[in-house]
């Protein structure tokens, strides 16, 4: 997608192998900067400091990682601890663990010496399914949004929470995808974008995005959701996820299962937006199964952005004294949720429904 009148991916290779690189997300939106990776503790270490984030980009770099591993050794013992460590640096989103599985077994059975290019392609594999998968979220949530704003006299507001962008993906995005495609359309529409504390991925990311494709939007607290809905002016609400249980339940960013509360009470519409990747079918009970990333609390008692001068500036928000602690992500149960967007087509949030989409799960 665009950024600064240019067209991007969030991830690609080195043409001989050697490193990958990536947007750095944590400078955006003051700051486009690449960053070259060249072996998996640098890539673990990217994906645990948030260089990249997002379910999909995090399962394809992961993917990434392992290669650069076997570039280094091919050996079975390097392959699991690279395994190991890449799968320990974010518990939540599912993608990591399915991208690293998908690459393993692939390659454990391969002689040494194709191992690491044999990686590499596979990885390049995982990414262009998920650019392809996320565009045919686009093309079927962009149909929902048609349905839904055409008798509006005005334009679709759509509320997103977080960032599920193409910058949380290769490219296209999940959530964002069905407004991209909307929007080229020429749909009428505008979306509300959540500021999504504490690392502030709907103010930094999705805003840039969004500007970068001439989308309409206006930034917003996290709290304001609840009465944009309550006075008319939420129409549709799309989020996206870490990890979606076989049942229709839906893992995302802290906050997601507020926006799904207060869109229930107003009869807002709610669809979470997922490549089948991020579904996890080995899960039914989300609240109870899924492990809820808690990370530094100082990204809770502490805020960065740009001063005037447009130097990069930390400070602290919180009493020295008040303890902190920082859950990445929530649990929005299934009733709660109107339709899941895959790049198959629309599903109820059901067991039943999501393995007539996906049989081969059943
Ligand atoms: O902590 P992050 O920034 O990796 O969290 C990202 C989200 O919660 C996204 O909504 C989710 O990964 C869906 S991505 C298309």
């Amino acid at each position: 997608m665009r950024m600064n009148g240019q067209n991007y991916r969030t991830i690609w290779p080195d043409s001989d192998g050697r490193r990958v690189h990536v947007i750095d997300q944590t400078r955006l939106p003051h700051h486009f900067e690449t960053r070259a990776l060249d072996n998996h503790l640098v890539v673990a270490a990217a994906i645990k400091d948030m260089v990249v984030r997002g379910a999909p980009l995090i399962g394809v770099t992961g993917a990434y990682g392992l290669a650069l591993a076997l570039s280094h050794d091919p050996s079975d013992l390097s392959l699991h601890k690279a395994h190991q460590t890449l799968l320990e640096t974010r518990p939540t989103a599912v993608n990591l663990r399915w991208g690293l599985d998908r690459l393993r077994r692939i390659i454990s059975t391969l002689p040494m010496e194709q191992r690491a290019s044999a990686a590499f392609d596979e990885a390049g594999r995982i990414a262009e399914e998920d650019i392809a998968s996320c565009e045919a979220i686009g093309e079927h949530g962009a149909q929902l949004i048609k349905d839904r704003a055409k008798n509006l006299r005005r334009p679709i507001n759509i509320l997103t929470h977080c960032n599920a962008g193409w910058l949380a993906a290769v490219d296209w995005g999940t959530a964002l995808a069905p407004i991209y495609k909307a929007h080229r359309l020429g749909v009428d529409l505008h979306v509300w974008v959540d500021e999504t504390r504490p690392r502030n991925q709907g103010a930094s990311l999705t805003a840039c995005e969004l500007l970068g494709e001439n989308v309409p939007h206006t930034v917003i607290v996290d709290n304001a959701g609840g009465h944009l809905m309550q006075h008319g002016l939420v129409d549709l609400v799309i989020v996206g996820s870490d990890r979606t249980t076989r049942t229709g339940d839906v893992c995302n960013k802290i906050g997601t299962y507020l926006k799904a509360l207060a869109a229930y009470d107003n009869g807002v519409p709610f669809y979470a937006a997922l490549p089948s990747s991020t579904i996890d079918w080995q899960m039914r009970d989300g609240v109870r199964e899924i492990t809820i990333e808690e990370r530094d609390p100082r990204e809770v008692t502490h805020i960065s952005g740009r001063q005037s001068d447009g130097a990069r500036v930390e400070i602290e928000l919180t009493p020295a004294g008040s303890r902190a602690r920082n859950f990445g992500f929530d649990v929005t149960p299934a009733r709660l949720v109107t339709g899941i967007i895959t790049e198959r087509g629309v599903s109820a949030a059901q067991e039943e429904a999501l393995i007539n989409l996906f049989p081969e799960y059943a």
